[in-house]
């Protein structure tokens, strides 16, 4: 059996799928694989991983039917057509679980960053223009018992919470597409609806999917409903707002931060206003990005594909 991998994953990955007698071909160049390029490379191959946002739409799917399975380098799936897939029997696996709370800590490390102005004054030093200490320019804001409102409470987004209390004692309010009843057990979140997250939290932090429901959800409309000091934290995807909006909301100040981990587009154009603003932290899509979580998502990979090409149910089957 044979699969191709359009990037590199975890070597001990990789060791799975050879064990299993699986022989693997990487997309080797540094640049995305094209959707075309895609098609035609899959022609030969059993099996994919797709590593980063690959187009698995209808076109895709309909002229690589023979692929018995696809295997997702990543939790997010907003880049598949699930319908299409499920009409052509490719059973779809993902990683969830295992990045969770990598990811969570991304969010944090935003967060704390952004609260501080962390990136924009180390960039001062790097510019040669730290000339003294100084009491009372750039200061941040504190965080402790301040309210979290976390957007999309699945477990991501309940790591994040959980860190936030065992740090600052942060009061968790969350909105999701229904009740997370665990999470409100678990650490006394409280569901709200999305106009209240919006006028009660003090950091916002976004862990939804992208679908039509979620996208551009994060406007200017909406940035005016928060708070003048509210930070607003993205480790989901950059679909989830709108850029051109949150750089207005910034530069407005009708809010106060933004740590941003995705970006729409990514990856980000250097000469983005946003990596100039004082209470702004942008990181290049790094969520789920250490060794431990890298090598878990590899071994999930290897999983998915091996019960696929077995004819089982995937361990993670979307
Ligand atoms: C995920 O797992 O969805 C990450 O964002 C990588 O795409």
């Amino acid at each position: 059996m044979k699969v191709f991998i359009s990037g590199n994953i975890a070597q001990s990955g990789l060791n799975l799928l050879e064990e299993n007698g699986i022989s693997v071909t990487k997309w080797t160049e540094s640049r995305q694989i094209t959707a075309e390029e895609l098609i035609s490379a899959c022609q030969d191959f059993d099996a994919l991983i797709s590593v980063g946002p690959n187009k698995i739409d209808a076109t895709f799917l309909n002229a690589c039917s023979h692929l018995k399975v696809i295997a997702l380098h990543s939790v997010g799936f907003d880049n598949v057509d699930i319908t299409e897939a499920n009409k052509l029997n490719i059973p779809i696996g993902n990683t969830p679980g295992v990045l969770s709370g990598a990811t969570a800590d991304t969010a944090f490390l935003l967060m704390l960053v952004v609260s501080r102005k962390a990136f924009y004054l180390h960039k001062k030093i790097i510019k040669g223009a730290w000339q003294n200490y100084e009491p009372t320019p750039e200061l941040g804001i504190e965080l402790n018992g301040k309210t979290l409102g976390i957007f999309g409470m699945g477990k991501i987004g309940l790591e994040m919470a959980k860190k936030c209390i065992g740090a600052y004692q942060m009061p968790v309010i969350y909105h999701n597409r229904s009740q997370n009843l665990e999470a409100e057990k678990e650490i006394g979140a409280r569901y709200v609806s999305f106009e209240d997250l919006l006028s009660q939290s003090d950091v916002i932090s976004v862990h939804a999917a992208l679908t039509n429901e979620t996208k551009g959800k994060f406007n200017l409309e909406n940035f005016k409903q928060m708070k003048s000091d509210a930070i607003f934290i993205n480790t989901a995807r950059g679909g989830i707002h709108n850029e051109a909006d949150l750089i207005k909301a910034l530069q407005e100040k009708i809010i106060w931060g933004a740590g941003l981990d995705v970006t729409n587009p990514e990856p980000m154009q250097a000469n983005n206003p946003l990596l100039n603003m004082e209470s702004v932290a942008v990181l290049p899509h790094i969520g789920s990005a250490t060794e431990e979580t890298r090598s878990a998502m590899a071994n999930l990979v290897a999983k998915n594909i091996i019960a696929g090409l077995n004819g089982e149910t995937l361990p993670h089957q979307i």
